[in-house]
């Protein structure tokens, strides 16, 4: 039986409950975090509670737990849902909203406790880290049509939601978005690598993409091993034309694209430079 963390409490999940008129479910007022964990090791633990952290504070909800009592949750969550969950790759889901108030009104109410809810879930097998077997995706491109805060890792996703349901609806892996300028922001539930003559880049992080800890992480595993990664604008026509394009996320580490738009990316193969990005990025992954 799968068990949930809510409010104090752990329950099975299917029993857990909340109020309808907890502000995450009428306006989408909370911040969440999905920690990825191998074996029950979490992958960029620190980074998943700074970014919770700075994600509530940005939105004026008070931490409820230090980075120690997060850790500890997490930890007996992934011991409670080891016979449910056999999976060697789990996530962790938690989600703080400001909580409920029986009056629906756009302020933030005076001192109301936050929801905190918990539950651990199997995830796909991280990807192989042989370009000859990962299996690589292929994605669409369109306009990025959300909100202007999309480094605060809120609830409401919406817009992030709509996008994926496009590339869903054209039986591709996910979206690739740009921005007004035909510079890609990121896609919708990922960060955006290229590889462009040579040279590896990923969009600056700003208020247009989430800082994915995946990103970081692959930026400071690369840098260990003396490669560098360029944070600067990269244009559409820039992906189109690379030598590689990669996606990255908890859930699927770093992703090979070969197809953008039904169009291959260079030869359509999974690149040299993926290869060596996967393999960096498992040398470090526990550590950074
Ligand atoms: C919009 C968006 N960008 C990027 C990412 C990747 O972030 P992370 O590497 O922290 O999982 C996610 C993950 O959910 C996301 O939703």
């Amino acid at each position: 039986m799968a068990v949930a963390f809510l409010n104090g409490e752990f329950l099975p999940l299917e029993k857990a409950r909340i109020s309808p008129m907890d502000r995450g479910f009428l306006f989408g007022d909370g911040i969440y975090e999905v920690v990825p964990t191998l074996a029950t090791r979490p992958v960029g633990l620190r980074g998943h509670l700074e970014r919770l952290d700075n994600g509530l504070c940005a939105l004026g909800i008070h931490n409820p737990k230090s980075a120690d009592q997060w850790e500890t949750l997490i930890a007996e969550l992934l011991r409670k849902n080891s016979e449910e969950l056999v999976s060697h790759s789990v996530g962790v889901y938690i989600q703080v909203s400001r909580g409920t108030v029986m009056q629906r009104a756009h302020g933030f109410p005076d001192n109301i406790p936050p929801t905190v809810f918990a539950f651990a879930f199997a995830t796909a097998a991280p990807p192989l880290p042989d370009r000859s077997k990962v299996t690589p995706f292929s994605v669409i491109t369109e306009q990025d049509r959300r909100w202007q805060r999309c480094n605060i890792k809120s609830t409401s996703l919406l817009g992030n939601v709509l996008h994926f349901q496009q590339s869903k609806i054209a039986g591709k892996q996910e979206v690739i978005l740009y921005n007004d300028k035909e510079q890609i922001t990121e896609a919708s539930a990922c960060n955006v690598f290229a590889v462009v003559q040579g040279h590896i880049v990923t969009p600056p992080l700003d208020h247009q993409i989430l800082p994915g800890i995946t990103r970081d992480i692959v930026i400071k595993s690369l840098s260990r091993d003396g490669i560098a990664v360029e944070e600067r604008p990269l244009t559409l026509a820039e992906l189109k034309g690379a030598d590689e394009v990669w996606l990255t996320s908890s859930s699927k580490e770093v992703a090979p694209v070969t197809y953008v738009d039904d169009k291959p990316i260079a030869n359509g193969e999974v690149g040299a430079v993926w290869q060596q990005a996967i393999e960096s990025f498992n040398r470090y992954k526990f550590d950074l």
